[in-house]
């Protein structure tokens, strides 16, 4: 597939999530706290976490290892920033989080499979056979939307994975419910976990400077914004004295 074929894709994918995020303040993903069976049938909650999230792990690791560009300059650095977060969702989140009776639909893993082979595929494929060798070369190393899109990287999985250590960390083995979460971003909104995956693929997206890498970080807030939403709004109606002050996923701000 040549270069101008896959931006034609990336763009038509794109505009999908235009469509998706609109959708999504409208219909609430059934996972989580907002399962529920009326989404036909469903699985273990922590398999189905492992099922859905795996193929963007396998797939950038196939590209990465076979890729006729992968090492050919330093577009590595952006597979393993990849894989670093893939590993942690894949192998180290489903493991983590408490087993509860709630279960995920087959609809939604079978959505997020989708999801997840359609992005890694795109970004996949460009860094490892279409991208120019010369765009991500020493210089690229020292251009400042590298180091910058590296920072906001850094930070965004640090958010993301402090936030959701904080959540994991409220239940006590054999706890269910809901608790209200303290200390760090949660005192200022309701999602960190969810503000610092945005923070982190839009970091991945800067330090890359593809469209495909664009086209995740922009799939990630069509996702995001509006599930943060849904969690607010869940947590007023659900959690006694949950703090009004308390932004929806953008501090200050929403
Ligand atoms: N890139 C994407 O498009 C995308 C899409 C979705 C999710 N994600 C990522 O996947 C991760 C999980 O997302 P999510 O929306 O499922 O997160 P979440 O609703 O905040 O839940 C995270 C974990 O904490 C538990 N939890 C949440 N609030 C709690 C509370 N008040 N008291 C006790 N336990 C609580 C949840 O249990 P329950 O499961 O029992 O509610 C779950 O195990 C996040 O890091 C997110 O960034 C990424």
């Amino acid at each position: 597939m040549d270069i101008s074929t896959l931006r034609m894709i990336t763009f038509i994918w794109i505009n999908i999530a235009f469509l998706v995020f609109i959708t999504m303040f409208y219909i609430t993903a059934p996972f989580g706290r907002h399962s529920s069976e009326k989404w036909g049938k469903t699985i273990n909650n922590k398999l189905g976490w492992f099922i859905m999230e795996l193929p963007s792990f396998l797939i950038m690791l196939y590209y990465l290892c076979v890729g006729s560009r992968s090492f050919q300059s330093y577009a590595w650095i952006l597979f393993v920033c990849w894989l670093l977060h893939y590993f942690n969702r894949v192998f180290v989140y489903p493991v983590r989080i408490k087993a509860t009776q709630k279960k995920i639909p087959l609809f939604i893993v079978t959505t997020a499979i989708l999801f997840n082979c359609m992005n890694a595929w795109l970004n996949g494929y460009y860094l490892a056979e279409l991208a120019p060798v010369n765009k991500y070369d020493l210089l690229w190393l020292t251009s400042s939307h590298f180091i910058i899109g590296a920072l906001l990287f850094i930070s965004g999985m640090f958010i993301n994975l402090r936030s959701d250590n904080i959540l994991i960390d409220l239940r006590k083995p054999g706890e269910t419910g809901y608790k209200i979460p303290k200390d760090f971003l949660f005192e200022y909104i309701a999602s960190p976990n969810l503000f610092g995956e945005i923070i982190e693929w839009t970091g991945f997206a800067i330090m890359a400077w593809n469209l495909p890498a664009a086209s995740f970080a922009i799939w990630t807030f069509a996702n995001l914004v509006p599930r943060a939403k849904n969690h607010y709004d869940w947590n007023h109606q659900h959690l006694k004295d949950y703090p009004k002050k308390r932004k929806v996923i953008f501090p200050f701000i929403y």
